[in-house]
């Protein structure tokens, strides 16, 4: 299996990616944002998206997209082929699309809007939290891709606060404070380990609950 970033070899591919987006969303029964073969081969072609091949077939598909200058990039679209499912294909397309949304847009805040719980699992791993509508982006081309999804009366009546969609969100400055203070802490644990641990031990004793 070849996991890569897409280019324009890969137009001949966007038929089966429509075809296979159309049918899941059918077997699935929930709503789905639908896409053109055109739609598919831009973002084929424009860098921001990962494929993956097995010996030259079509096995799964995820691209990114830049919403509100930068300020947000969605990881959509993800799509694999039913004959590639419950290997774990799903995730390594997502951890390939996550790290090249990092890579690319570095300050950028990840998002994702899902009815799945196979997504959801993936993306909870990857570092999002569940949050509302109002946290992701308010750029109107975004939520204009949901106009095509059967639960768009919804979004609509509720002033695109809610829908049946979960939105999860990855803030990278929640992540580098959090990063920043594992520093610290190693950095403590360094300095005096003696010290560190006993703190360790007193706060353990304190809020971990011994086993019988
Ligand atoms: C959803 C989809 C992408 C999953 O692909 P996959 O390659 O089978 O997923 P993975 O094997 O990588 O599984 C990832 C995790 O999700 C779980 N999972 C997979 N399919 C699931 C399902 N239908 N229901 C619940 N959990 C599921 C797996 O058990 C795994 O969890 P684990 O790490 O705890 O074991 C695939 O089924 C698909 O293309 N479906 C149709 C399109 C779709 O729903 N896209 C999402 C739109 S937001």
């Amino acid at each position: 299996m070849e996991i890569q970033i897409a280019n324009e070899s890969h137009f001949k591919y966007a038929e089966a990616i429509c075809d296979t987006i159309a049918e899941s969303a059918k077997v699935r029964g929930t709503g789905i944002a639908k896409r053109t073969p055109e739609y598919i081969c831009k973002r084929l072609g424009n860098g921001n998206a990962i494929i993956a091949l097995d010996n030259g077939k079509f096995a799964g598909f995820c691209y990114i997209e830049v919403w509100g200058h930068e300020k947000f990039v969605a990881n959509s679209g993800l799509i694999v082929h039913p004959d590639y499912r419950s290997q774990g294909l799903a995730k390594k397309i997502k951890e390939k699309t996550f790290e090249l949304s990092k890579e690319k847009f570095p300050d950028a805040k990840i998002f994702g809007i899902t009815t799945g719980l196979a997504v959801m699992k993936i993306n909870y791993e990857l570092g999002y939290k569940p949050t509302t509508f109002s946290e992701l982006t308010d750029d109107p081309e975004f939520w204009k891709g949901c106009q095509t999804c059967k639960n768009f009366d919804i979004l609509t009546r509720t002033e695109r606060k809610m829908c049946l969609c979960t939105g999860m969100l990855y803030d990278p400055a929640t992540d580098n404070k959090k990063k920043a203070e594992n520093e610290v802490t190693k950095g403590h644990e360094k300095a005096n380990p003696k010290a560190f641990k006993k703190l360790k031990s007193i706060k353990e004793s304190l809020f971990i609950k011994k086993k019988e």
